[in-house]
């Protein structure tokens, strides 16, 4: 599974998807993040965060994303639906515990993510576990497009257990 590879791969094009969300007032809002965890079992994907990140202020008020991957080598862009789970403090000492030293700099220090700060290098980073969030994404839906000589598009759904249909591209 491509998912899979993103994480261990760091150079696999699903090392790096987009994540989208919504914002409180209903605006759409996308930003890359890393793939951190896939569980091909649960059908789960997991993101790391900054508890001040916008991404959670949104998610907590509507917990929905969509993430996309565009493969250019395999001419193939997947999207996914999920409902996201953010989880922090006991739920993720263990995951915390496992993140390489540098990596804690994203998770803490002051002003928060998206503050307006006075120069570009103003800020400071502390690593702080109670500011690390994992995010954990229930996949819905997959949603993959094949572009070849005739494109293919097919989607998955959790609720016919992965059962897959094609679509018109
Ligand atoms: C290659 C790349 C990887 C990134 N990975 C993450 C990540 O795993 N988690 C994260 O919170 N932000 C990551 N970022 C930063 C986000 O794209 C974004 O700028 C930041 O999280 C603030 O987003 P927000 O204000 O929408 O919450 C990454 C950025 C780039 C360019």
């Amino acid at each position: 599974m491509r998912l899979l590879r993103g994480v261990r791969d760091r150079r696999a094009p699903t090392r790096h998807p987009t994540l989208a969300t919504v914002t409180p007032d209903g605006r759409p809002q996308a930003r890359t993040i890393v793939l951190r965890a896939a569980d091909k079992q649960a059908g789960s994907l997991d993101v790391h965060t900054d508890l001040h990140s916008a991404k959670v202020v949104e998610l907590s008020a509507a917990p929905f994303a969509s993430l996309h991957v565009w493969d250019a080598s395999a001419h193939l862009q997947i999207r996914l639906e999920a409902n996201v789970a953010i989880l922090q403090g006991e739920d993720v000492a263990e995951i915390w515990a496992r993140v390489p030293e540098l990596s804690r700099l994203s998770y803490g220090g002051s002003p928060a993510p998206g503050q307006l700060i006075s120069g570009a290098l103003n800020y400071n980073k502390v690593p702080d576990p109670a500011r690390f969030v994992v995010l954990r994404l229930s996949v819905q839906t997959i949603d993959v497009l094949h572009l070849g000589p005739s494109h293919r598009r097919a989607r998955f759904d959790r609720c016919t257990n992965w059962a897959g249909a094609w679509l018109a591209p």
